[in-house]
C-alpha cells in the first residue's frame, strides 16, 4: 500500500550528514530521503527488538560518548547506581582526546536491562549505544 509522503525538516551536525551522505552513496541509494527512511526503519526494528527482550538475561551495553559534554559522566554514573542491582561489571576506555567508551555488563530481567540502555541512549553527548543480550546458558 502506497502511503502519502510527509515532508519533515531536521537539523543535523555537518559531520554527521557528511558521513550519512557518504554511506548512502556507497550503498547506492537513489536519494538521501530513501536513506533516511531506511535508517528510521532500522531504528524502529531495533526499538521493537529491545521491547521484546524478556526473562532473565545477561546484557552488554556499549556506550561511546563525548567526555567533554557537561554533566554527562555524572548522569551515566547516576544511572549505573540506580541500576546497581543489575550491574555485574563495567569497563572504561579513554578512546582519544574527546571520546570515551564504556562497557557495562548487567544481569537481570530483560526489560530492566532495556530500561538501563534506553536511559543511557537518551543522554545528550552520547554518540552511540549498543545493547546485546544473551541467555544465561542454562537451557542451551
Ligand atoms: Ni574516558
Amino acid at each position: 500500500m502506497d502511503q502519502e509522503l510527509m515532508r519533515v525538516g531536521i537539523s543535523l551536525p555537518e559531520n554527521l550528514l557528511n558521513k550519512f551522505d557518504e554511506i548512502i552513496l556507497h550503498r547506492g541509494y537513489s536519494s538521501r530521503s530513501e536513506g533516511v527512511r531506511d535508517a528510521i526503519r532500522s531504528y524502529i526494528v531495533n526499538f521493537e527488538w529491545m521491547s521484546d527482550v524478556q526473562g532473565e538475561r545477561v546484557g552488554v551495553i556499549t556506550i561511546v560518548y563525548a567526555h567533554s559534554q557537561r554533566g554527562l559522566e555524572d548522569n551515566l554514573t547516576e544511572i549505573q547506581h540506580e541500576f546497581g542491582g543489575l550491574i555485574q561489571s563495567s569497563l572504561h576506555v579513554h578512546l582519544d582526546h574527546d571520546n570515551c567508551l564504556e562497557v557495562v555488563v548487567l544481569r537481570g530481567e530483560g526489560q530492566d536491562v532495556r530500561k538501563a540502555a534506553e536511559r543511557m541512549m537518551s543522554l545528550k553527548g552520547v554518540k552511540h549505544v549498543k545493547l546485546t543480550t544473551t541467555s544465561l546458558g542454562k537451557e542451551l
